[in-house]
């Protein structure tokens, strides 16, 4: 029985075309400067998201906190999210390692904070008791608001709000290109007001290791001591970039078959009895569903693991699906099958 892995696009492995290229990439010792891979893949990012300099890091989680370190100083409150993968999935390192307040705000169904929400969430600065706002915190796509896509006309009036009260505008753009294909706009747009943007080129784009953190000079020359204090200097690491420049310049379009396949499944799920799934809402590569009331989220993605289809679990009554490079109509297809047999047994 084919294992249909639905868990995550960042069980996507490199294409044949990335083997060959870290098989011959040049390299040298980045924390010299010296890596030409790694060089070209960080002018490539910095170019494609609009801003000056791009700095490479392990992964999506280093790129986010080193943000914070770079942008904040202990004691500082920053304005996140209440769905935000930062507050709920980085281990709290903006807290723990650098001391900063993490405010919430929530999030909608539609990953969206309200505006006038956010800013009266701003403290006062001639408050004495209150820790100094001094930045804000967004993600495009949202991940826990399934896949949901921010436009740049919102996430401009955000940062317009933000740094009005003196603030900062980091943007987790985990999936960034997900949303710049699925809005048919470049992802320079979605950042242009963002004082910080990080991507993955290890989720839907395939390359297996990294990320990159994007904004002014100044900034990323900061953020590459923090990341040398976290231990994310990696040397020789053009063999990884190698597969994060493919990922740049040709993976990027066909995340759009990865958003017809959500749909595909999205709209297959409503019509097996007893589940809940918004197709409406599926705008890129991530699905949540609900099961049959009969069935806990948990004890159903158990089930479907014995079948052969692997979701993840978000938490609640919900369950996560994302499709990715490797999953096909004829997955998908076989994934409803394998539901509607574990429907019918339940
Ligand atoms: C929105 C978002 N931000 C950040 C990350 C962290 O990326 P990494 O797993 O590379 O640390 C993820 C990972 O899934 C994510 O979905």
């Amino acid at each position: 029985m084919k294992t249909i892995d639905l868990r995550s696009d960042t069980i996507t492995h490199p294409t044949e075309e990335m083997r060959q290229a870290m098989g011959t990439a040049a390299v040298g010792d980045d924390v010299f400067g010296e890596d030409p891979s790694i060089n070209r893949l960080e002018g490539l990012a910095a170019r494609m998201l609009g801003k000056e300099a791009a700095l490479f890091t392990p992964s999506g989680t280093m790129s986010n906190l080193v943000a914070v370190l770079a942008h904040t100083r202990p004691g500082n409150e920053i304005l996140i999210g209440s769905e935000a993968h930062m507050l709920w999935n980085e281990v709290g390192g903006a807290s723990a390692l650098g001391g900063v307040v993490m405010r919430t705000v929530p999030n909608g169904e539609d990953g969206l904070i309200d505006l006038d929400v956010m800013e009266a969430a701003i403290r006062p600065h001639n408050n004495l008791h209150y820790p100094p706002t001094t930045m804000l915190c967004l993600e495009n796509t949202h991940n826990r608001c399934g896949g949901a896509v921010l436009t740049p006309e919102y996430t401009s009036g955000m940062a317009t709000v933000a740094h009005q009260h003196g603030m900062t505008v980091h943007l987790d753009g985990a999936r960034i290109f997900n949303a710049a294909v699925a809005l048919g706009v470049p992802a320079a747009e979605l950042s242009q007001d963002a004082d910080s943007v990080c991507f993955c080129v290890s989720k839907g784009l395939s390359a297996p290791v990294g990320s990159l953190l994007c904004g002014r000079m100044e900034f990323v020359e900061k953020a590459r001591k923090w990341r040398k204090m976290l231990g994310g200097g990696m040397r020789q690491a053009g063999v990884i970039a190698a597969a994060g420049i493919i990922a740049l310049d040709n993976m990027v379009a066909r995340l759009a078959e990865d958003h017809t396949t959500a749909q595909r499944l999205a709209h297959g799920l409503i019509r097996i009895p007893a589940f809940t799934s918004w197709p409406e809402r599926v705008q890129t590569n991530i699905i949540m569903f609900e099961p049959p009331a009969l069935s806990t989220a948990p004890d159903f993605i158990r089930a479907m693991a014995s079948r052969g289809v692997r979701f993840s679990y978000p938490g609640g009554r919900r369950v996560r699906a994302v499709t990715h490079r490797m999953v096909g109509d004829e997955d998908i297809d076989e994934t409803l099958n394998r539901i509607e047999a574990q429907a019918a047994s339940i």
